[in-house]
């Protein structure tokens, strides 16, 4: 994660392009990828350094409501893909072609060219190596394109269920060569969903191109989530193992954005989960790979600095021994703010 942090918001950020994201994949650099489907969380998510969002058709189950992927249309796909671009700033925008809208060369061919007049990046297809014609067709007339192969949601009716993908050797070796005719027909990405570790692993070494995993291990190039299961509010009944709970991360990424928003004396009032203050911290710098957390500040005299280490860490998902408290304790009242507070301020 240090790599990313590095790279987020405040920092003049330059647009993340192909070259961007191919240079990731030559360094060994991890990137991320994040849906959104409107401009207020485009905002956030491009301001603290996310590399792709991704307007995903996920849309249809986390916005609309529906049981799948499949309803959702090409108008509703760009109605949301322009609020996106409306609150992007400089990440790479990846727009969902949905369900059917590339089943004839020339149909994806129009609907490739409405996603990148709304203001995509890039597109991106789901299939093996039937996309290939695709994948070139619009590759040759400049559309980036992004194979995603593995679990299909928009084939979950044919697959009959959310299942791991490429377990048995012959569909593993089935996934393996589709994904490099892909990148041979000209895809200029790849997103594995739901494969084993090792298969992901062995395909992001064997592709010259980025590759994308969800539900895949640890070793593709990038890492994608549906924002709603990153912040906890997934809409899955069962949601799949691989999804965490990142908001406590997220938080301590908020922590980062505020201290490089306002460098110096930037108030932080603490409550805990009582809702009494239990300090006012100052955020200072956090060590380049963001391991350690440094705060400094006033704190009440009546709150020790083992109890704020607890209470940062109990609240924000941080170990408490990557907190390193600076404080000056004092006896009289401070009103304080909370940090979601700051982050807002
Ligand atoms: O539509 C979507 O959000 C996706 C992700 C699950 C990768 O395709």
């Amino acid at each position: 994660l240090g790599d990313v942090y590095k790279r987020q918001a405040f920092t003049n950020k330059k647009p993340i392009t192909l070259t961007t994201l191919g240079n990731f994949k030559k360094n060994s650099e991890k990137f991320t990828c994040l849906t959104a489907y409107e401009s207020t969380m485009a905002s956030v998510i491009s301001e603290s350094g996310v590399d792709i969002i991704l307007v995903g058709d996920s849309l249809g189950m986390v916005v609309q409501g529906h049981d799948s992927t499949l309803p959702v249309t090409m108008d509703q796909l760009i109605y949301h893909l322009e609020c996106v671009v409306n609150g992007n700033s400089g990440s790479h925008i990846m727009a969902d072609m949905p369900f059917m809208s590339y089943s004839t060369d020339d149909l994806g061919l129009e609907n490739a060219k409405r996603l990148m007049q709304a203001g995509a990046n890039s597109v991106k297809i789901e299939g093996g190596e039937w996309i290939s014609n695709m994948a070139q067709a619009l590759s040759d007339r400049g559309i980036p394109v992004c194979a995603h192969m593995g679990l299909t949601p928009q084939t979950i009716n044919r697959i009959g269920g959310h299942h791991v993908q490429g377990r048995d050797p012959s569909q593993k070796e089935k996934i393996i060569n589709e994904a490099i005719a892909l990148e041979k027909a000209g895809a200029a990405m790849l997103l594995l969903e739901c494969v084993p570790g090792n298969l992901a692993q062995e395909i992001t070494s064997t592709l010259k191109i980025p590759v994308i995993g969800i539900g895949a291990g640890i070793h593709t190039d990038g890492q994608i989530m549906v924002v709603h299961d990153m912040l906890g509010v997934s809409c899955l009944e069962k949601p799949p193992k691989f999804i965490k709970n990142f908001l406590p991360l997220i938080i301590t990424n908020l922590f980062i954005l505020v201290s490089n928003a306002a460098i110096s004396n930037s108030k932080v009032r603490l409550l805990d989960y009582s809702n009494n203050t239990i300090g006012n911290i100052t955020l200072s710098n956090f060590d380049s790979s963001y391991n350690i957390i440094k705060l400094k500040g006033i704190a009440h005299n009546n709150v020790s600095d083992t109890k704020l280490c607890t209470t940062i860490s109990n609240e924000y998902g941080v170990k408490a021994s990557t907190i390193e408290l600076s404080l000056i304790h004092i006896s009289e009242p401070t009103r304080l703010l909370s940090i979601a507070d700051a982050v807002v301020w």
